[in-house]
């Protein structure tokens, strides 16, 4: 063995002659061992043993009060615990050695000592000490990983049980709420009553509230991976602002953009990428309404050298707490009082950036609002054709003046078409409804429309249907139909309707994006519908 210093290793030697004693200190202490202790008492070993925890034990066997075998037994050195005992002898009997053997010791050492002998068998006992250690070091971290892992799965079969048993529940409840925060939205409109139309607000806002549940819960119970296409992620933050801004401006929110120009083409899901939007502007709305000064701020960032696209939507509410910063991302945590929040939002948010391959962060200081920060990665060969734009393509929110036009609205839910007519009739248009894709088809034969909007699932001729009826028997109005789909799209369906190149609204939709949407249609550069 080499002179280099060993491991500060504790060792303690029991023997009862003070010669034997001092000729093994100085051993240990010129091989470098300098946390040694000793006692010539063996009746003193277990108050020692236990105070200075030695990661060896030198022991003699032949003492007074005390044998060796003796004291192994009263230190009760647990089974599990690799703590060397190395007997020192002069007593080379067969019988002397089973008995330390059987007792505990795990090496022998028959006196008079040789030195380079005594030293070996330290060293080796010590290293076998300190892999065992490190072995059990290492299974801890490993069963304590295994236990986080098993709690992951366990939290996430959790979620996924009850979001699919609340799915269910969650889809039924999108056709009522398409009809309140349609009715809603339509009687703000009208009312001129200051009070009344606080009340509608608030029966807006509680809906669209209703509406965010929902998607996150049907978000979280599909998991679906993301419908990739080529994304401008200003856009994305554009309309998600805006379905909000209404909400917002209410509460007194300013809203600040700062969006870079010229962001590079992301390769994402818009729907989702939207859904991440809302649930970070929502929170910092919610943060907010302690606030006196309440201003979000939304900015993109293409950071060049590391070639990722950022996000970062900042608060000015009284920021997250170092202690939950850590949990806000768990599915379920929330720190509003029931009936408030779910504590989905940012649990989705982190899935869904995740699933394209970005980060999440959080940064808040107490008192100073809350930062969050997205980075997504940049596609890697930038895959072929135009961005594709979010349900309802990029329109300006004034809507230049177009003339009435004819338009035939499809749904089989009768308050559903009831409120999609009434919305587009005060812009002017004339609306007629068909409770069926049969029906539509009749009322087609018999008058010109410039604009049919229609529900995707019907009984009877459903949307996919009657889109083909109408591409053959009316390939005028092809490029005039907009699709409104429910929020469980199977893919085929979502295959065609992208195929057909029409935009589509998901329910419960808004009824401002309903117009802008239908109106961008009609906008659009196509010959008149011809009159039959
Ligand atoms: N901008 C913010 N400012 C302060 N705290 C926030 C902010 N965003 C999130 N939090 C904290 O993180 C928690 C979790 O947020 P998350 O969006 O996951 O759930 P939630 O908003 O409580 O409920 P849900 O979104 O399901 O309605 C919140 O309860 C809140 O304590
Ligand atoms: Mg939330």
């Amino acid at each position: 063995m080499g002179d280099r210093a060993p491991a500060p290793s504790r060792i303690l030697v029991i023997d009862d002659e003070p010669g034997n004693v001092r000729l093994l200190e100085r051993f240990l202490t010129d091989a470098g061992y300098h946390d040694v202790q000793s006692t010539t008492d063996p009746r003193q070993a277990l108050a020692l043993y236990q105070t200075f925890q030695p990661d060896l034990i030198l022991l003699d066997l032949m003492m007074p009060y005390l044998d060796g075998v003796a004291v192994i037994q009263t230190l009760a050195i647990p089974e599990n615990v690799y703590l060397p005992v190395l007997v020192l002898t002069a007593d080379v009997t067969l019988e002397a050695r089973q008995r330390a053997l059987a007792a505990g010791a795990k090496d022998f050492l028959t006196k008079p000592f040789d030195r380079l002998e005594v030293l070996l068998r330290i060293k080796n006992l010590l290293d076998t000490r300190r892999l065992y250690l490190e072995l059990d070091r290492h299974n801890r971290s490993l069963e304590q990983t295994v236990e986080e892992r098993t709690q992951q799965f366990l939290r996430s079969e959790k979620l996924a049980t009850m979001g699919s048993l609340l799915a269910g529940v969650a889809h039924e409840l999108n056709n009522p709420l398409a009809v309140l925060m349609g009715q809603t939205h339509l009687m703000r409109e009208v009312v001129q009553d200051g009070a009344l139309r606080a009340r509608a607000d608030q029966i807006s806002a509680a809906a669209e509230r209703c509406a965010r549940i929902v998607r996150n819960f049907l978000a979280l119970a599909r998991q679906q991976p993301p419908e990739r296409h080529r994304l401008v992620l200003n856009e994305v933050v554009r309309e998600a602002v805006e379905l909000l801004a209404y909400e917002l401006r209410t509460d007194n929110v300013e809203v600040v953009l700062d969006l870079a120009e010229g962001l590079p083409i992301l390769w994402g899901d818009a729907h989702q990428l939207h859904q991440v939007v809302v649930n970070l502007v929502a929170n910092a709305h919610q943060a907010m309404r302690g606030s006196t000064v309440r201003r979000i701020r939304l900015a993109t960032r293409f950071d060049r050298e590391r070639t990722r696209v950022r996000l970062e939507i900042a608060d000015t509410g009284p920021g997250i707490p170092p202690d939950i910063q850590a949990k806000i991302f768990e599915p379920f945590f929330t720190t509003k009082p029931p009936g408030h929040g779910t504590g989905l939002g940012l649990s989705l948010c982190q899935g869904i950036v995740e699933e394209h391959g970005g980060t999440i962060t959080v940064v808040s200081g107490a008192g100073a609002g809350a930062v969050f920060h997205i980075e997504f990665p940049l596609p890697a060969p930038a895959p072929p054709g135009p961005p594709t734009p979010a349900a309802g393509a990029p329109v300006s929110s004034a809507l230049p003046p177009i003339g009435a036009k004819a338009i035939l609205v499809v749904d089989d839910e009768v308050e559903i078409a009831g409120v999609l007519a009434e919305a587009l009739e005060r812009l002017g248009h004339h609306v007629e409804v068909a409770s069926g894709g049969g029906r539509a088809l009749e009322l087609l034969t018999q008058r010109a429309y410039d604009l049919v909007i229609s529900d995707t699932k019907m009984p009877g001729v459903d949307g996919v249907a009657l889109y083909g009826e109408i591409a053959r028997r009316f390939p005028v109005l092809r490029e005039r139909v907009v699709f409104l789909t429910g929020d469980v799209l199977d893919p085929e369906k979502r295959a065609f309707i992208e195929r057909t190149g029409a935009p589509f609204l998901t329910k419960p939709f808004d009824v401002q994006e309903v117009r802008r949407v239908v109106h961008q249609v009609l906008a659009r550069d196509a010959p008149s519908a011809p009159r039959q």
